[in-house]
């Protein structure tokens, strides 16, 4: 299932850019349905500033997604370019393949600081899927040299992106983007989310996290390696955890010799106000992947975070994790990761989304009075809107009412207002907003208007069909 492009309206007249006609022929854009550009144009960003960026034709939108969830200090920080370039005068590039070089060695123990409890040693990535992936790989390692080798499967949530290597793809439980690429890496295992708008009233609120247990418990627990989860789950709209969700889920992992792997690709550097979201949620994991954020997107770069428990067996003897990329810890990457730490601390932004997130939230539960808004959730800069036939009865959208919502009005029509977001229909149809934590009232309130003018539209015209 691709994400639905937001498409620009075709240059008038048939004038068109010599960029869109490269584009159209050669650029492969990820999942991307790139037979949505026949008629309309790519839309091509060429720079950016603060919270907006501007396209070829110099019209400014307003980024309510940092991209992709990503440039979290913003736009045009040209300090994050100048500490690579300064990297690249001393050294450009030198693997972690035995070596070692500053700014991997800097971050490394930056990071070590900054993560909770014993998540003392970085394995450095290139992305997020690398890190997911590393992360599965070095759960399977652990168990096998403690001679528990048969522990292999991991849980994951359904709905929940992973990623889209191989192994992190067992793990993401989207059928549309695992069917095409079956058989996978086998042992993913998948449980009931957090997305509790339409839950039963008197269903248990640790429902969820139970029905972790049920599921090691029917896999038998001496076959499980670990269980991954997102602090919010992205896809479905920021399922945010049940109050004690976590604490369950830890106990639960304890209990049956499981890991925890807690999946902060998006949901670390600030995005929730907090420097990793199971500190937001108060939870210890064994393992944290985290990217994106961490350089602001500015270099490609991830990480597996794992405790000094995970890492011990590895430092001994002949014993060696054997995993790695030629491009994790990149000094240019970390260098920049490590300019970009620096802005965090200097700006206060985890403070700034901690105390702006009330007013973000704010503006968007105003929208509920338009008979299209079912829900609103998320925790910090990290919010969405489910869309709804009807907020009495909750009842959605079928596949074709979606497909005309989503890909037919709203995506398009959101980009030419002038507002870049996410609108997704993994789970059902939701508005997802990750703005940049530079964020501020005065975007809060071009959001908050452009999204009423669209969705008031969206309403009208489905009253008509
Ligand atoms: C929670 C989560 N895990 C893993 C990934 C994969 O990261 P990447 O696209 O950098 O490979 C993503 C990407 O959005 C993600 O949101």
């Amino acid at each position: 299932m691709a994400t639905t492009p937001q498409t620009a309206t075709q240059a008038r007249g048939g004038e068109k850019s010599t960029l869109q006609e490269l584009a159209k022929r050669h650029l492969w854009m990820h999942f991307t349905r790139l037979s949505a550009y026949d008629d309309a144009a790519v839309p091509i960003l060429v720079r950016g500033e603060g919270c907006y960026v501007y396209d070829e034709r110099g019209k400014r939108y307003l980024d309510g997604l940092s991209a992709l969830f990503c440039v979290n200090a913003g736009h045009g920080r040209a300090e994050l370019g100048e500490a690579a370039a300064a990297q690249a005068k001393e050294l450009g590039f030198y693997s972690n393949w035995s070596y070692a070089h500053p700014p991997a060695i800097r971050l490394a123990a930056r990071i070590a600081e900054l993560a909770p409890g014993d998540l003392n040693r970085v394995f450095f990535t290139s992305g997020g899927s690398e890190a997911v992936e590393s992360a599965l790989k070095l759960c399977r390692a652990f168990h096998r040299m403690r001679g528990d080798g048969q522990r292999t499967k991991v849980i994951a949530r359904e709905v929940a992106y992973h990623g889209t290597t191989l192994g992190a793809l067992s793990a993401t439980g989207i059928p549309s983007l695992r069917a095409p690429f079956e058989p996978l890496t086998p042992g993913g295992c998948h449980v009931p989310n957090t997305g509790d708008y339409r839950w039963p009233a008197e269903r248990d609120p640790l429902w969820a996290a139970d029905a972790i247990e049920e599921r090691i418990l029917f896999e038998s627990p001496e076959t499980v390696s670990a269980v991954i989860l997102e602090p919010v789950q992205n896809a479905g709209g920021c399922l945010t955890p049940q109050d004690g969700y976590f604490a369950r889920v830890r106990e639960i992992c304890d209990r049956h010799g499981v890991l925890l792997i807690s999946d902060e690709v998006i949901c670390s550097w600030g995005r929730l106000g907090t420097y990793f979201g199971s500190q937001r949620y108060d939870y210890q994991p064994d393992v944290i992947t985290t990217a994106k954020g961490l350089t602001s997107a500015y270099a490609p770069m991830g990480a597996m975070i794992a405790s000094d428990r995970l890492a011990e067996p590895f430092l001994e003897g002949k014993s060696s994790f054997e995993h790695g990329f030629t491009f994790g810890g990149h000094p240019m990457s970390a260098a920049v990761a490590l300019a970009n730490l620096d802005i965090l601390e200097r700006e206060n932004l985890l403070g700034h989304v901690a105390g702006k997130e009330a007013q973000l939230r704010a503006m968007l539960e105003g929208l509920r009075d338009l008979p299209i808004v079912g829900d609103v959730r998320g925790a910090g800069y990290f919010q969405a809107i489910e869309l709804v036939k009807d907020p009495e009865t909750k009842k959605s959208f079928d596949d074709d009412e979606s497909e005309w919502l989503l890909r037919g009005y709203l995506s398009g029509a959101l980009y030419a207002q002038g507002l870049i977001c996410r609108t997704d229909d993994r789970g059902e149809p939701v508005i997802q907003l990750s703005p940049p934590l530079i964020a501020d009232s005065e975007q809060f309130e071009e959001i908050g208007a452009i999204l009423r003018t669209v969705l008031t539209e969206a309403c009208e015209r489905l009253a008509e069909c």
